[in-house]
């Protein structure tokens, strides 16, 4: 059922003609930190000050007088915009629910509170409050707490996992000179193996989860990237992907750990091949891989043509466990971080919707 307020914010615009409001009070919501937006009981917009203008990025003035269906229909409004505004006036005022979060593209977050009914007179107060450093500090605490779990569990199934292994393993040994005996030695040494596999996977886990103290060496850029393109250049071409390398010019050595930092740029063209098979379309996928000097520093991109990524995806990208595939961990990106802060460095990406990505990994040079 829609309510007659709700039809109301459906009408047409009409003129407005500003009320008699106390100038004072119009001063303070003017220019208070928080963007107001104010519809009458008949649904028109009454009145928006400085901030809200600021917020949804329209001129001063270009609105007052319009239902909220016609603010929606404003040129001036981005989409991205629009369908935030739309999906809040449906969880606030069809739903019923008292808040939302607003996220513009920008990766900004505001927390909108709506105050309607009895005590507005019929009309509506839409509050907007800028809660972007709580999200960041939340998104923070919420990456270091998941990687502290993260490695707790790992450790613990390690611990259960590997100690019935090593009883297992003792067993075998002693057993064999038994199955000597009997002509199955051959079966004493598969046991073995096929333990010494499994150690061997609860090991990869857990540095995959939670990366070790890096193993120091001098690391030619060159070197490093020709590699990790001649290992995935197979796979790249069964999935219909080019892989492509860039020339590099001059010397460029970084120090660091070889094996942490092949995972890094492993885990980013793996990613860019999933990206570029989960597009829709016939254009041929592509890989760039190279390197750059700026600087003390040496910029390593990896960009692709794939499906790329929305606002959404890119604001949680890096966080662990966060994943859009069906049978992904999650996990690349936020150990890839991990790995490159402990370098020194830094990640950065930019990316369109079914355009694609590109992902730079900054580090410092060895001079
Ligand atoms: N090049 C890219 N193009 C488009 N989306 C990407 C790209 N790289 C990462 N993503 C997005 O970021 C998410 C997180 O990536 P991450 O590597 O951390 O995990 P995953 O690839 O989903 O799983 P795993 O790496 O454990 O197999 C992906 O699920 C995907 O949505
Ligand atoms: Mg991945």
């Amino acid at each position: 059922m829609i309510s007659q307020y709700q039809e109301s914010l459906l009408l047409p615009a009409r003129t407005f003609q500003s009320g008699p409001m106390n100038t004072t009070y119009e001063d303070v919501l003017e220019h208070i930190d928080s963007g107001i937006m104010l519809f009458d009981e008949e649904g028109i917009l009454t009145f928006m000050n400085k901030q809200m203008y600021s917020i949804l990025e329209l001129n001063r003035h270009s609105v007052l007088g319009c239902t909220m269906v016609h603010l929606l229909s404003n040129i001036q409004l981005s989409r991205f915009k629009k369908k935030q505004l739309l999906r809040g006036y449906h969880e606030m005022i069809k739903l019923g629910n008292p808040g939302y979060e607003f996220v513009d593209e920008y990766g900004r977050y505001w927390k909108v509170s709506l105050c309607s009914g009895e005590q507005m007179k019929g009309g509506a107060l839409f509050t907007f409050k800028e809660i972007s450093d709580y999200k960041l500090i939340e998104q923070t605490a919420y990456q270091n707490d998941s990687l502290a779990m993260l490695g707790k569990l790992s450790a613990s199934i390690a611990h259960e996992i590997r100690n019935p292994l090593t009883a297992i393993r003792g067993f075998i040994q002693l057993l064999h000179p038994h199955l000597h005996q009997l002509g199955k030695e051959e079966y004493a040494k598969i046991i073995l193996a096929e333990i010494d596999r499994a150690n061997d996977i609860i090991h990869e886990f857990l540095t995959s989860s939670k990366p070790s103290v890096p193993q120091v060496a001098m690391i030619p850029v060159a070197a490093l990237l020709k590699e990790v393109v001649l290992l995935t250049e197979s796979e790249a071409l069964m999935k219909g992907c080019e892989i492509s390398l860039h020339p590099l010019h001059g010397d460029m050595i970084i120090s660091g750990d070889i094996k942490q930092m092949k995972q890094v740029v492993l885990n980013m063209i793996r990613n860019a091949m999933e990206a570029i098979t989960e597009k829709v379309d016939d254009s041929v996928g592509k890989i760039e891989v190279g390197a750059r000097r700026e600087g003390a520093e040496v910029r390593i991109f990896i960009s692709d043509n794939g499906k790329g990524m929305d606002i959404c995806t890119l604001d949680r990208l890096f966080n662990p466990f966060f994943t859009t595939k069906e049978n992904g961990t999650g996990l690349g990106l936020s150990v890839s971080e991990k790995i490159i802060k402990n370098h020194g460095g830094y990640i950065s990406v930019s990316s369109r919707v079914n355009e694609g990505t590109r992902f730079v990994i900054s580090l410092p040079l060895i001079q």
